[in-house]
């Protein structure tokens, strides 16, 4: 995705380095929400470490670091969130993972870049399969990936360590047919 992917509001493009206090500051404005879904929210405290996140993800397609782009809203320009594809070992798996800062949620941007993020996957990265997945206590993230067609394929127990905590992880996959016929 060199140039972006165009939605009907939102626009989701490569995070470049001019983005590091966009970022920074709707992760900022988001600290609460997000570090209750996302353990690396706490260890981004500055720009300098935003910027970093960048840089890591510019490398993407050398390592095993997520491919991530920003969520921006056509109409400001402004970074609204961040989406990310993490390839697995398993050619033709990938992982998605999405946020969207919290005082622009409520608008079905979650689902708009959901959607376009899978269109990039499939088109463009012969994938079969993306999934993801979400601590059952995120009612936003099931209606969203309900929304966006993704399947309820079970729940990993105690999968994840979580702010000092075990949290049980539930499983949603898209397979490339069902994107098709969607
Ligand atoms: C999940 C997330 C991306 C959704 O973003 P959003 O832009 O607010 O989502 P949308 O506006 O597209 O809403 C999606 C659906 O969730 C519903 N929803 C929103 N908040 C909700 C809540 N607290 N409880 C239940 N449903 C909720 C919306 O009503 C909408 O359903 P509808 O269209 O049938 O009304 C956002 O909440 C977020 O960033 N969460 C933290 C990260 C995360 O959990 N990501 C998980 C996906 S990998």
């Amino acid at each position: 995705m060199k140039s972006g992917l165009q939605g009907r509001r939102l626009l989701l493009r490569p995070l470049a380095e001019d983005d590091a206090a966009a970022l920074w500051a709707a992760v900022d404005v988001s600290r609460e929400a997000l570090k209750r879904r996302m353990g690396w929210v706490s260890a981004m405290t500055s720009v300098a470490d935003s910027r970093r996140f960048i840089q890591d993800c510019g490398s993407a397609g050398r390592s095993r670091e997520p491919e991530s782009f920003a969520v921006v809203e056509a109409r400001s320009r402004d970074l609204v969130g961040v989406a990310s594809l993490q390839r697995r070992t398993v050619p033709g798996l990938a992982e998605l993972s999405l946020w969207i800062r919290t005082d622009r949620r409520g608008r079905s941007y979650g689902l708009e870049a959901g959607r376009l993020l899978a269109e990039h996957a499939f088109r463009h990265e012969a994938l079969q399969k993306l999934y993801a997945r979400i601590d059952p206590a995120n009612r936003e993230g099931r209606k969203m990936l309900q929304r966006a067609g993704f399947r309820y394929e079970g729940c990993l127990r105690h999968e994840k360590r979580l702010n000092g905590r075990w949290v049980d992880q539930e499983c949603w996959g898209l397979l490339r047919v069902e994107w098709r016929n969607r």
